[in-house]
């Protein structure tokens, strides 16, 4: 019997018209400290890669300014030409310096975004375009505008948008059919339920980052550790398991930048919870984030 685990458990979700599995992977950690520059170790980081399609992981969540541009160039490196992936990536953050972002939302500079991942990815059009996030220097509507000519020049295929109140998608959508959310959001941050709430009522896909809280819940001693136990799972598993119990809309794109941890994280889309543990933890971390 094999154990390789599959990310086929955790279910699908239909993206567009592409068909995804629901457990992701983010490609933030592929880089260096604070986001910049290479990985401390890129060898694992390549093997972080090779191993995703062999676990059938298949939606996979970076941005250009990852590294700025080491995680889209690793992507392609390791996994070009993508076969059955949907590789999303994202625009709309300049970079100057370590852990330092600024919004940047000028059409030419968002044109630019879109026109160097292209490059990068060695692709003719990015399936899935998501906006970091909206410059609040000028008018979203302005940034709207550019994206929406994007897609119809057929640089984009599908747009989504993270960072968002339930108001910001709505405006969007006068712009463009909105097809995903990228907002944070995990068992002990639930700031932005109205928002996965609005989502799967309209049925975009709500992709979670920091799913594990950054790390903090993959580690022992969170309020995750009691059904841990139970279930014979790492607090990180249980943490992914809830999140995708929380929602059919729940895509999410745990980071790592090692195979270990990556087996592990897939490994948690078949984790079963019930709804008494799911109600349990439910509570649990609501009183963690409170706290
Ligand atoms: N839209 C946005 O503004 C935005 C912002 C942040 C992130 N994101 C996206 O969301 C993705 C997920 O967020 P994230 O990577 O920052 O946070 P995360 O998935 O919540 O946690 C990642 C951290 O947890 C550790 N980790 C992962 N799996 C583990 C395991 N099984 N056991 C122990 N530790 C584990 C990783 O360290 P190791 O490398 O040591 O495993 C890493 O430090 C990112 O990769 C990125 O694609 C988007």
């Amino acid at each position: 019997m094999s154990t390789t685990p599959s990310a086929a458990a955790s279910g699908q979700f239909k993206i567009g018209d592409i068909t995804v599995n629901r457990l992701g992977f983010g490609a933030m950690r592929i880089t260096g400290k604070g986001v910049w520059g290479d990985p401390q170790d890129p060898e694992e980081a390549k093997r972080v890669l090779k191993r995703l399609p062999e676990l059938d992981v298949n939606l996979i969540d970076t941005a250009d300014s990852y590294g700025p541009f080491v995680s889209e160039d690793l992507i392609h490196e390791v996994l070009s030409p993508y076969k059955d992936m949907l590789i999303a990536t994202k625009g709309g953050f300049a970079r100057l310096g370590p852990a330092i972002w600024e919004q940047l939302g000028r059409p030419e500079y968002l044109k630019q975004c879109v026109l160097m991942s292209m490059r990068r990815l060695g692709v003719d059009h990015i399936d899935l375009w998501q906006l970091h996030r909206i410059d609040p220097k000028l008018p979203a509507e302005e940034q709207f505008e550019a994206i929406a000519e994007m897609q119809t020049e057929g640089l984009i295929r599908y747009v989504g948008l993270s960072q968002v109140s339930v108001d910001e998608i709505k405006l969007a959508q006068k712009y463009f059919p909105v097809v995903t959310v990228q907002n944070r959001f995990n068992l002990v941050d639930r700031s932005s339920e109205d928002v996965l709430d609005f989502c799967e009522k309209e049925g975009i896909g709500f992709i979670p980052f920091f799913p594990l809280a950054a790390g903090d819940l993959a580690k022992p001693g969170s309020v995750l550790d009691g059904i841990a136990k139970k279930l014979d799972a790492s607090p990180g598993q249980v943490a992914l398991a809830w999140t995708l119990k929380r929602s059919p809309v729940m895509l999410p794109i745990p980071g790592t930048s090692k195979v270990k941890h990556l087996e592990e994280n897939v490994a948690a889309g078949s984790l079963e919870l019930t709804d008494e543990d799911f109600a349990a933890l439910d509570e649990q971390g609501k009183e963690a984030e409170a706290a």
